[in-house]
């Protein structure tokens, strides 16, 4: 899939075709998955490739925004990018702030939450998979956190 930005710099030529080769990777491990459950007869199993095919397909479509946001910077399109430039500066952003430090705060009392069902579950945590649902649940919470920390650091205050 070669696909020739205009008036794209090679650099940015070069990103474009690294970004939209690996939604047709993404695709193909997509497809491996859902092959993968099909076969194997087992609803735990389905059910856990289920939670890697939720995150696969959120690759795919947010590599296809990469994309997509590369080359309306690259072309100079008026229209709004997919992925957002950083508007923080026409922003209120005392308040941005403050409600960014509200949510972390609210993400640390649910890391902390996680934290101890995770230890109480820990009598079931090889006769299910629970306790694996739950530290899953802490990843995301510290990716949120990673989320909320960026816009933290971007605010000019
Ligand atoms: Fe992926
Ligand atoms: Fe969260």
């Amino acid at each position: 899939m070669t696909d020739t930005l205009v008036g794209a710099s090679v650099w940015e030529q070069e990103i474009y075709d690294h970004l939209t080769s690996h939604v047709e990777a993404e695709r193909g491990i997509l497809e491996s998955y859902q092959e993968a459950a099909r076969r194997s007869e087992s609803a735990a199993f389905q059910y856990l490739v289920a939670l890697i095919v939720e995150d696969e397909i959120r690759h795919h479509k947010r590599f296809s925004e990469l994309a997509q946001a590369l080359r309306s910077d690259a072309e100079l399109s008026a229209d709004p990018p997919v992925v957002p430039r950083l508007d923080w500066y026409k922003a209120d952003q005392k308040l941005i702030r403050e409600l960014t430090d509200a949510l972390i705060a609210r993400e640390r009392t649910d890391a902390k939450e996680l934290e101890r069902l995770r230890r109480e579950l820990k009598d079931v945590k090889d006769t299910t998979m629970w306790v694996l649902l739950v530290r899953l649940m802490e990843t995301d919470t510290a990716k949120h956190l990673e989320i909320l920390n960026f816009i933290r650091h971007h605010i000019n205050l």
